[in-house]
């Protein structure tokens, strides 16, 4: 309804709701976009772009103000000549002064430039990127990150990041790491204690967006995105604390409070967010070439095996009869969606997007049953249901994306580990932290024994790049040595290449 449909329908008598009165934002007299802007979640017709109104860069403590206009422009140049969309959207109160806005009609494969003003203040200028058509022959080239632990490291990778070419940035889990101020000497620290409800987690999320190389990242790509366990707490399962002494009824308010966080930080987009269920798994088909698979490997995920006896043992176990159960590390709904989904696809090039390493370390099924419980060794049949869906779709190449162990790795996985003479049926890459320390020496020695080890180190930091075309993957693994200060240099450090139709990376270039 305009404005004179509206006065036409007050003079003809007809009782109409007010429009909501407008917001000042004249109110706003510092800085408003402390924390970046990022766009994410892209489609080939449409891109989210979010920011948070922030002026308070010593506690983040949020605006203590009702809603905030603020208008958002995007642009088909990085001059701003030409404008192709722009509206006011309201930095809601009750999500701590959150904006996100899906813009629609933009043309597919196609760079935007945007920004957002409040008040007398303009944020600075970010870019993005729509996806393809699905039907469009394209190369691909993509980033893969994870694991930023603030307290180990600068994010000086993000710096690098941003200045690659890439079509969109893949984050695998641990955005944030909840714990409170390290008692050890460290580069930076937490503030405030071990987060645990909404203003904690706000808090933690906003002294990470802080960062201005995490937020140069942010700006010059599109992000798609998965969570592990430390967006809400170490090693959780579905509505379940490592802390033995909280009740699930607790634990889950404290979940949803985190993942409330984490959704008011990020460019998701959700017309009713409901916390207490969070749909961050899905699919993206990328031109007719490639195809993606993000998996929540947390919110659905069963208890650990042997549960008391796990949590005694630092998460590792031996002789625990339970590890046999049909435990599920996605939950069933999820295994069926993507069994169903990945067996359908005729795209040549798949990628599962999951948090950690799959392969299971050793091949010998006799090997004394010391498991680490939160991996998908703690889930011995789960992982066979994912290599069994894996196994039935034969065509074209399947990579396996994952992090968490804080270490580059690529591996041969095999519809049985034990038959290492079998054809892998998929590759696996997991891509080192940005920041967060990595493993001990030992487990790296022990892992480069298996011959379906081809590539193990975790001495370094950093992420890994992408470039896929419709026959050839080329893989690099971009990194500096550990820990990352502010003046680290980053190098490729190794370089590997995929054919469709081979059984397995090509080392072209390994540095260490
Ligand atoms: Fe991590």
């Amino acid at each position: 309804m305009n404005r004179r449909q509206f006065h036409q329908l007050l003079l003809a008598g007809v009782a109409v709701e007010l429009p909501s009165q407008p917001q000042f934002s004249a109110r706003i007299t510092d800085y408003p976009f402390q924390l970046g802007i990022a766009s994410g979640n892209p489609t080939s017709s449409s891109v989210i772009l979010w920011t948070r109104l922030m002026t308070d860069t010593k506690t983040f403590k949020p605006l203590e103000q009702p809603n905030i206009k603020v208008h958002w422009e995007v642009y088909a140049d990085s001059h701003l000549q030409q404008l192709v969309a722009q509206g006011d959207s309201d930095a809601l109160a009750d999500y701590a002064h959150s904006v996100r806005v899906r813009v629609h009609h933009l043309r597919a494969n196609t760079y935007y430039w945007y920004r957002f003003t409040c008040a007398t203040f303009h944020s600075s200028l970010g870019r993005t990127k729509t996806l393809p058509e699905a039907n469009s022959q394209v190369s691909l080239r993509f980033a893969v990150a994870n694991c930023q632990n603030f307290q180990h490291g600068y994010f000086t990778a993000y710096q690098q990041i941003a200045l690659e070419n890439l079509d969109f940035v893949l984050f695998l889990g641990d955005y944030i790491y909840e714990y409170g101020p390290s008692k050890s000497k460290g580069m930076r620290y937490h503030l405030g204690p071990e987060a645990k409800d909404l203003a904690g987690y706000r808090q933690r999320h906003a002294q990470y967006k802080a960062d201005k190389m995490l937020q140069q990242a942010h700006a010059q790509h599109p992000w798609f995105f998965i969570w592990d366990d430390h967006e809400v707490q170490n090693d959780y399962t579905h509505v379940k604390s490592t802390v033995a002494e909280d009740l699930s009824i607790e634990f889950y308010a404290r979940r949803k409070s985190a993942y409330q966080a984490y959704y008011e930080h990020l460019p998701f987009y959700f017309d009713k967010p409901d916390f207490a269920n969070f749909q961050l798994f899905q699919n993206l088909l990328y031109g007719q070439s490639m195809e993606f698979w993000l998996l929540d490997t947390r919110q659905y995920k069963d208890p650990f095996a042997c549960y008391e006896l796990a949590m005694k043992n630092y998460r590792v176990l031996s002789g625990c009869e339970e590890l046999l159960w049909p435990r599920s590390m996605l939950g069933i709904q999820q295994e069926q969606w993507l069994d169903q989904s990945f067996t359908k696809s005729t795209r040549p090039w798949k990628f599962i997007a999951q948090t950690t390493l799959v392969h299971p370390g050793s091949n010998d099924p006799t090997f004394p049953q010391k498991k680490f419980v939160d991996g998908w060794s703690g889930y011995p049949k789960a992982r066979q249901r994912l290599i069994d869906t894996i196994a039935r779709n034969t065509s074209g190449q399947t990579i396996v994306l994952g992090g968490d162990i804080h270490a580059s790795a690529i591996t041969l996985l095999r519809k049985s580990s034990a038959h290492i003479a079998d054809k892998p049926i998929a590759t696996e890459v997991v891509t080192t932290s940005i920041s967060s320390k990595g493993l001990h020496k030992r487990e790296a020695e022990y892992y480069l024994k298996n011959p379906d080890f081809v590539y193990f180190n975790s001495e370094d930091r950093g992420y890994s790049v992408f470039e896929v075309t419709e026959d050839t993957l080329v893989l690099k693994f971009v990194t500096t040595p550990s820990p990352v200060n502010l003046e680290s240099k980053f190098s490729v450090n190794a370089l590997f290449e995929l054919k469709i139709g081979g059984d397995r990376p090509h080392k072209i270039q390994v540095l260490n």
